[in-house]
């Protein structure tokens, strides 16, 4: 017979100021739901940080708010992240994607992400797609560049953990 890796708990973290980010969040909490995939959904701040090195799989969900500032809800996590002691090994188990929400009228346009996914590289994390930058001066706003980007993590997803038949 052939095996197939169990499917892992996803875990989706979002940082949101005015519920945006949170939204798309939940929205990624009922399409894993569909696809038989077990999830948690919840704010990084309310998240214990330290688990962090024991996750397999992760969707960053963070808007950009101030100037190219973190929203409230990440600010600890924010901290704790950017910290210089962390080894470049530690987030060497994680697979991630980080799914940003912005406005292009701003200079730091998605900054927050950006500099998310970056860093999220250089402690190890190996990520399933390229940031992904939600704007709200799109005509179709965030959901232009969100749809796309979320079939692609369903791929991805799926093709890493293949539902059982
Ligand atoms: C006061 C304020 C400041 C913002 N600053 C930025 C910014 O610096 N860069 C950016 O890309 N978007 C910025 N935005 C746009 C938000 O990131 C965008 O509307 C996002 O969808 C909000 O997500 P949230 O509802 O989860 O907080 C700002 C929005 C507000 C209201």
């Amino acid at each position: 017979g052939s095996f197939t890796m169990p499917s892992p708990q996803l875990l989706v973290l979002f940082g949101s100021q005015t519920g945006t980010a949170q939204d798309v969040s939940e929205r990624l909490g009922r399409e894993a739901r569909r696809r038989r995939l077990g999830c948690r959904v919840q704010a990084l701040d309310s998240y214990p940080v330290v688990n962090l090195i024991n996750e397999p799989l992760v969707i960053f969900v963070c808007a950009t708010t101030g100037q190219g500032d973190p929203p409230d809800n990440m600010k600890n996590f924010w901290r704790f992240i950017f910290r210089k002691n962390l080894p470049s090994t530690a987030l060497c188990q994680m697979d991630f994607a980080v799914l940003g929400l912005g406005d292009s009228s701003y200079a730091k346009f998605n900054f927050v992400a950006k500099k998310l996914h970056r860093r999220l590289l250089q402690l190890g994390g190996s990520a399933l797609l390229p940031v992904c930058l939600g704007d709200d001066q799109h005509e179709l706003g965030p959901d232009a560049a969100v749809d796309p980007w979320l079939r692609d993590l369903w791929d991805r997803v799926l093709g890493l953990y293949p539902p059982p038949p």
